[in-house]
C-alpha cells in the first residue's frame, strides 16, 4: 500500500519535473577582467544571452516570460532543485533573501529577477553585458539581489518563470562553483600590501640619503677644485 503511494508520488514528481525544460547552457563568471569582478560578497556573471529565446513549447513569450537567477551555496543547490517541484507556484518566495543564509535552518539559496528574454537577445550585442550578484547590498526584501556571506562558494542557475502560474518552466544548468574571496585572504593581502609599502618608505629614505651624500661629495669636490 505505502509502496504504491510512494510510486504514485514519484510518478507525479517526475511528471512535474519533466515539464521543466533544461537548456544546455552553463552560467559563468564574466570571462574578462572588470573592477570588482569577484569580491568577498559579490561577483559578476555573464548575462543569460540567448538562453531562453524562441524556445518551443513555452506557455509564455520572449516579452512575457521572466528570467530570474538562483544563487545557492552548498546544500542550497539541492534544496532549490527539490523546491522547484515541491513548492510549485510558491517557488519565488520559498527562500527569502534575508533568511537564506542566517535563519535557524537556512535554505542557502535565494532568487532574484533579471528581466524578459527579449532584453537578453541572441547574436552579437554591443558592449560588455553583465549581471552583478549582490548589487543591492545587505537588503531586506524577499527577492532582492543581496550580498553573500564573506568567503562563500556559490553556484548559480538562470531560470524562466511563467508569469501566470509563477512556476519554473525552463532552466539552465548550474554554474561551476564560484569561490568568493575569504576575509582571511583579504586581511593577509592588506598585511602584505602594508609590508610592501613600509619597505618602499625605507628604500626611498635610503635612496634620498645616498643622493644627499653624493651631492655633498660633488659639492666638496667642485669647491676643492675651484
Ligand atoms: C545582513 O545584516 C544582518 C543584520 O545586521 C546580519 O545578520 C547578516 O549577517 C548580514 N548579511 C551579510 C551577508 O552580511
Amino acid at each position: 500500500m505505502a509502496l504504491s503511494y510512494i510510486s504514485i508520488i514519484c510518478a507525479l514528481l517526475s511528471y512535474v519535473d519533466s515539464r521543466i525544460l533544461t537548456v544546455d547552457r552553463v552560467p559563468e563568471i564574466l570571462p574578462y577582467e572588470l573592477i570588482a569582478r569577484l569580491t568577498s560578497s559579490t561577483f559578476v556573471l555573464s548575462q543569460p544571452l540567448c538562453y531562453f529565446n524562441k524556445q518551443p513549447q513555452l506557455p509564455c513569450t520572449d516579452n512575457t516570460c521572466e528570467i530570474w537567477s538562483v544563487i545557492a551555496s552548498g546544500p542550497g543547490v539541492h534544496n532549490f532543485d527539490l523546491d522547484k517541484v515541491r513548492e510549485g507556484s510558491q517557488i519565488l518566495s520559498s527562500s527569502p533573501y534575508p533568511d537564506a543564509f542566517v535563519s535557524e535552518v537556512p535554505k542557502r539559496y535565494f532568487i532574484t529577477k533579471l528581466g524578459v528574454p527579449r532584453d537578453f537577445p541572441c547574436g552579437q550585442v554591443p558592449g560588455v553585458r553583465y549581471f552583478k550578484v549582490g548589487a543591492d547590498g545587505n537588503c531586506s526584501t524577499t527577492n532582492c539581489n543581496g550580498i553573500l556571506p564573506a568567503g562563500t562558494t556559490v553556484r548559480v542557475k538562470y531560470i524562466l518563470i511563467d508569469p501566470v502560474t509563477r512556476e519554473v518552466v525552463s532552466e539552465s544548468k548550474w554554474s561551476n562553483p564560484i569561490a568568493l574571496i575569504s576575509p582571511r585572504a583579504i586581511s593577509s593581502m592588506d598585511e602584505s600590501m602594508w609590508k610592501r609599502s613600509a619597505a618602499m618608505v625605507v628604500i626611498t629614505v635610503i635612496l634620498s640619503c645616498t643622493l644627499a651624500v653624493l651631492l655633498l661629495l660633488l659639492a666638496a669636490v667642485l669647491l676643492l677644485d675651484w
